[in-house]
């Protein structure tokens, strides 16, 4: 597992600053004065911190840009990065910041010393930045050795930055443990070992719970079970409850899919590109991660989340193209193909979660369709709903987070498309729309009165290029803006 880098925070000393080893960084606006750091610093280098400021490189430079003076004379360290940045800058531009002295190493290979001097807002906000983008998976590096790179943050008043930074390393940890999940290889993190994981996270005061396949039989959930039965490795369902509201209000309700690999089953995938499929559980990675946020924060808030694990695979014992499968429903469902499995997963979690829970709103979470990544690309998840207060909560979070997110149709033609001649509806609706035929399927599991929305995540849990705080690989996207909608819902 990767850990989030430790930081420690302590004074402001400008007579360290001299001999500080590994990387300094400092906060220079635009224009205006120079925090006392930033003078003293240019004494020590005899004025070349003002050269820098002075020169076109920086007068280009844009908010949260890096400049870097290395082996800076009349100093140990082997760099100054000077960060241009607004006294007072947005979540955005601040993380951005951070994420910039974290791709040269902060917090991975090299030790920073981050004076706050100079930024009056939002530095806890680069501190998360650095810690979410000096994100690498080396699990199964023989050789690497593994970051050691060392954060600390002077600061006028060290116990006020800890404090305010305490809710945005809770979040970081969380897209930590959903990066790692999604980053995994399917011979490791098998269905039991999910459970597992998940199972541990009651050190964090979550109530946990992991059904068993006779368990989840007892209960009905035959779609499910269908589509892990091909597997040797076991079905299961993991309960995860944070009970941090009033006892008596209802929780809200997060779904996600946990196809631990996705072979397609006898609707067998091609082989190219198929060891892509171990991020089939993007979803339930990223309900895992935001449950871990809420218990490290101790959110205010009630709220439960429910993954299906299961392994999608060929076998003399997988279920087929045309079989017809019971739900917990009751609803009857012809399988036109075994690689349209996540909403068979899904429905019948999502339908326990309505009955067992009766959630004031539901949230799923998959990756549902490729699809979507023909309509969206990598930058923005596809958002269904069928609650437009509810979708536009989600929006506005997503977008102050800076997580990309889209609002797309249901309808009833749509609908019609699953129609079966011999059971109450198929697993696909044919090429056209593709992700709102798969929206649509798992509408007829949402009761009339649960407020929902569906997240096709199949483009942006896990990309080929880094993002502004993610390095290539998995994203953990979701995690921010599922906790900041339920600070905004829950917590206001
Ligand atoms: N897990 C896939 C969707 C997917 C594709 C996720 C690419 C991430 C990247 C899903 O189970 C699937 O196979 N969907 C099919 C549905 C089709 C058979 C109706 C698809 O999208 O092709
Ligand atoms: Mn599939
Ligand atoms: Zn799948």
């Amino acid at each position: 597992m990767t850990s989030v880098t430790s930081i420690e925070f302590r004074e402001i000393d400008l007579d360290a600053l001299a001999k500080a080893e590994g990387r300094v960084a400092i906060f220079v606006p635009e224009e205006g004065t120079l925090s006392r750091v930033a003078r003293r610093i240019n004494k020590l280098t005899r004025g070349a911190v003002l050269r820098v400021l002075e020169s076109e490189r920086f007068a280009k430079a844009k908010d949260a840009d890096v400049v870097t003076i290395s082996y800076p004379h009349g100093m140990i360290s082997e760099a100054v990065d000077i960060v241009k940045l607004p006294k007072r800058p947005d979540v955005g531009t601040a993380r951005k910041a951070g994420a910039e002295l974290a791709k040269l190493g902060a917090g991975l290979d090299s030790n920073l010393i981050l004076t706050t001097a100079g930024i009056s807002k939002n530095a806890e906000q680069v501190i998360a930045g650095i810690a979410m983008r000096a994100y690498s998976f080396t699990d199964h590096k023989t050789a690497e050795e593994k970051a050691a790179g060392s954060v600390t943050v002077m600061t006028q008043d060290p116990q006020v930055l800890q404090e305010a930074c305490q809710p945005v390393l809770a979040v970081a940890n969380g897209v930590f443990t959903t990066r790692d999940l999604v980053s995994e290889p399917a011979n490791v993190l098998t269905t039991t070992e999910f459970a597992g994981r998940v199972a541990a996270l009651k050190n964090l005061g979550l109530e946990i719970e992991i059904l068993n396949e006779d368990e989840l039989a007892e209960l009905g959930m035959r779609a499910l079970l269908c589509v892990g039965q091909g597997s040797v490795s076991p079905s299961k369902v993991a309960i995860m409850h944070w009970k941090g509201g009033e006892p008596e209000d209802a929780p809200l309700a997060l779904v996600g899919k946990g196809v631990v690999f996705d072979t397609g089953g006898i609707s067998i995938k091609p082989a190219a590109g198929m060891e892509e499929m171990t991020m089939d559980m993007g979803g339930a990675a990223v309900v895992a991660g935001v449950m871990q946020t809420l218990a490290m924060r101790k959110a205010k808030a009630n709220v439960v989340g429910l993954i299906g694990l299961v392994e999608n695979m060929p076998s003399g014992n997988a279920y087929r193209p045309g079989d017809v499968l019971k739900s917990m429903k009751g609803d009857t469902i012809e399988v036109i193909s075994t690689d349209a499995e996540g909403r068979l997963v899904l429905c019948d979690v999502m339908w326990y979660a309505q009955e067992r829970f009766k959630p004031i709103g539901m949230i799923d979470l998959a990756t549902l369709t490729g699809a979507i990544i023909i309509g969206l690309g990598h930058d923005f998840a596809g958002v269904f709903s069928n609650n437009d207060d509810f979708a536009d909560t989600f929006l506005k979070a997503a977008s102050a987070e800076g997580e990309g997110a889209w609002r797309m149709p249901l309808g009833k033609g749509y609908n019609a498309q699953i129609d079966s001649p011999i059971a109450d509806m198929k697993n696909t609706g044919g090429r056209a729309a593709g992700s709102c035929t798969a929206a649509e399927f798992l509408h007829r599991f949402v009761k009339e009165e649960t407020p929902w929305i569906h997240i096709d995540i199949a483009g942006v849990a896990s990309v080929a290029k880094p993002t502004s705080l993610a390095p290539k690989g998995a994203t953990g996207w979701g995690v921010m803006a599922l906790d900041r909608m339920i600070r905004d819902m829950f917590e206001g």
